[in-house]
């Protein structure tokens, strides 16, 4: 146990005893389930994840490449770069004359223009790469080193990993090293494994000639061999597994902003980023100088993890896929930049293209570069995003386009829209005075709001229109200070427990709510942007929030069709109930946000519970309790089981907390 696990428990016992006597004055709680009445089908797909590069989440996070900068392609074309400097101080091995310059002339490809010439005046020169603040290497781990050479000169490139990212040779101890060779002066991939013999969140990555001479250079990887699926070009293990073990629904990507860009000309452009890797174009990316207060210059877009590996991923965690497209303006919290609407075709064409190559036949254009890259069976692609945080009149006039084109020849498609970037105010009543003309499929509302804002609207959609669109709840998370791109929020219990409120409105309300999905992921604790955050990251390790457990607990506990329950949001106490008619179970979320353990006496009606219940807890007294990468499991659900003879059932709810039932019945 932790030490704050462990004065955790001391604070739940006192509390609990000081409770016990309180309770003695206080009336019990009751729940009802109305099983008699059984209301909404429940979409299995209901909750999800939403992905967006953004606090160094795909490069630098679930894209595992080691090397920053591989292919010289950032407008710095030596970030990431550096010579290795001698160790004078303790009588290193000194500085061998030679230099690294950047070169166009024959290169890779005309996507992949600039490349690295190194130049050994004499043998030992180096050269080095120091990652995603740092590179991190396991102890016995296995590392493709590969990179395209092009040389008549040299006959080896030695690497090397070493630990501690110095800046100077033989300052770190080396802790790997591989050797490439073979060259024939023509462009040519080359690899070999190199096996790292210590651990180090922050390693370095030296390359050395060790013969006079010059080489070309490009592509410059290190890559781990033990990636999800263990897939050459595979995503990072540890992140994925948090993924898949939250079961989500749907997995909606690449973003957020990200799909907008602050001008059309860095917008995400799902084709630059399939086919081979050495051929997609990097771009910047849009959060790198957003922020003042967190200024991040090195943050590119490799798109190493292009729409091909997020279809893939999100087949692999059993998520339907769920991209967002620009639909012809860039963020209209920059530039606004719109495309003319005579231009709009080619954004257009673009989602037709993406539906065929997700589901189109392999002996299609696009389904046939699918099937290249390895997956000839479709990915079942059900809905698109037409545009992000989009509002007013030009978003209009623009998705009318999209919905004619794409519904006139993919009428299986739904399409989803933006509500603006607010769950209210004047562009949000604008986008809803349109979508209640136009009837879109579906509408995505986002809310970065206080965990106040997410009790108090738990019945947000208890009165929406069933008759009007279905609602998308595409980002949300409380913000614990109140205001979202506050770098001082937390993800803290109080926050998740907000959420879980809140999540309970959704799901009682699943015959018009079809989705909702937390934002964002992922964060590198070095490299981070915008914070909460679902999933908190450094080079070796990872841990799921407060908030992220709150979704893992509901995206596991959904049930296959809404039961009314009281009480909704009556002294502090929110609930959902739903029968899973592939289990046979009755599932009954409890929410208790109160600082007091709630005797609670759950009342059944028209179901028969037969056996015991699987009991699922999650929380703490503490509102401010987080988990970090040091103590990953502070907060995390708990499983018991409680004895269930009748429809009478006493249960304890703990304070602050998410209680989950399932109860098998007959
Ligand atoms: O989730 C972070 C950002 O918040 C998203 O990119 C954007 O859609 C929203 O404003």
């Amino acid at each position: 146990m932790t030490p704050t696990t462990m004065r955790s428990k001391i604070l739940f016992t006192i509390l609990a005893l000081g409770i016990t006597a309180a309770l003695h004055a206080q009336s019990p709680a009751v729940i009802t389930v109305d099983a008699a009445h059984p209301g909404a089908p429940i979409p299995s797909i209901m909750f999800g994840v939403f992905f967006e590069d953004i606090n160094f989440g795909a490069d630098g996070g679930l894209y595992p490449e080691l090397i920053k900068n591989r292919s010289f392609e950032f407008d710095e074309p030596l970030t990431g770069w550096k010579v290795v400097l001698p160790y004078t101080q303790t009588g290193g091995i000194g500085l061998s004359p030679g230099e690294i310059s950047i070169h166009t002339d024959a290169p890779l490809n005309v996507n992949n223009p600039h490349y690295l010439r190194a130049t050994a005046l004499a043998p030992g020169y180096g050269f080095y790469n120091s990652g995603f603040r740092g590179i991190g290497v396991k102890e016995g781990a296995e590392y493709r080193f590969s990179a395209w050479v092009r040389t008549s000169g040299p006959a080896s490139i030695r690497a090397t990993i070493s630990d501690g990212a110095t800046g100077a040779i033989g300052a770190g101890h080396e802790i790997g090293t591989g050797t490439l060779t073979g060259f024939n002066g023509t462009w040519k991939r080359y690899e070999t494994i190199i096996r790292a013999t210590a651990t180090s969140a922050h390693a370095q990555f030296n390359i050395f000639l060790d013969q006079k001479g010059s080489v070309d250079l490009d592509m410059v990887s290190l890559f781990p061999v033990d990636t999800w699926k263990h897939r050459p070009n595979g995503l990072r293990k540890d992140l994925v597994q948090l993924l898949a073990d939250m079961h989500p629904g749907f997995m909606r990507f690449p973003g957020g902003c990200i799909v907008e860009g602050r001008v059309l000309a860095n917008r995400y452009r799902w084709k630059t980023t399939v086919g081979d890797i050495t051929e997609r174009k990097t771009i910047i990316n849009r959060w790198n100088d957003e922020f003042d207060h967190r200024p991040t210059p090195d943050y590119f877009q490799s798109f190493g993890l292009g729409f091909y590996e997020y279809f893939q991923l999100a087949e692999d965690i059993g998520a339907s896929p769920l991209p967002i497209l620009n639909c012809g303006m860039a963020c209209q919290f920059n530039s606004s930049e719109t495309a003319k609407i005579e231009e709009i075709h080619e954004y257009i064409q673009d989602a037709l293209d993406l539906i065929e190559f997700a589901n189109g036949p392999v002996d299609t254009p696009w389904g046939k570069i699918r099937a290249q890259m390895g997956h000839p069976a479709p990915f079942n692609l059900k809905m698109i995003g037409v545009g992000n945080e989009q509002w007013g009149p030009r978003y209009i006039d623009r998705y009318k386009l999209f919905n004619e084109a794409i519904k006139s020849s993919h009428p299986e498609i739904k399409l989803i829209v933006p509500a603006g970037p607010s769950p209210s105010g004047q562009q949000f009543d604008e986008m809803w005075a349109n979508w209640r003309n136009l009837h879109p499929d579906i509408v995505d509302e986002h809310y970065y709001m206080s965990p106040q804002w997410f009790l108090d609207n738990s019945n947000r959609y208890d009165n929406y229109d069933r008759s009007g669109p279905k609602i998308f709840a595409g980002e949300y998370a409380a913000q614990s200070t109140g205001a979202a791109v506050s770098p001082k929020n937390r993800n803290n219990w109080q926050t998740a427990l907000s959420e879980a409120a809140f999540m309970t409105g959704l799901e009682r309300n699943a015959d018009v709510v079809a989705m909702a999905s937390y934002a964002p992921l992922f964060a590198h604790i070095d490299a981070w942007q915008w914070t909460p955050d679902a999933i908190w990251l450094d080079n070796l390790r990872s841990y799921g929030t407060t908030d992220y457990y709150v979704q893992k607990i509901f995206a596991n506990n959904i049930g296959t069709r809404v039961v009314p329950s009281t009480p909704h949001a009556e002294a502090g106490l929110y609930t959902v109930a739903s029968v899973d008619d592939r289990t046979h179970e009755l599932i009954i979320t409890a929410v208790n946000v109160s600082a007091e353990t709630r005797a609670t006496q759950i009342q059944l009606t028209g179901i028969t519970p037969n056996g015991s219940a699987k009991v699922t807890t999650l929380g703490t007294s503490d509102l401010t309790a987080e988990n970090s990468l040091d103590h990953p499991t502070d907060v995390a659900p708990e499983s018991s089981t409680l004895a269930v003879s009748s429809t009478t059932i006493q249960a304890q709810l703990r304070p602050n907390s998410v209680t989950v039932f399932r109860i098998p019945v007959k």
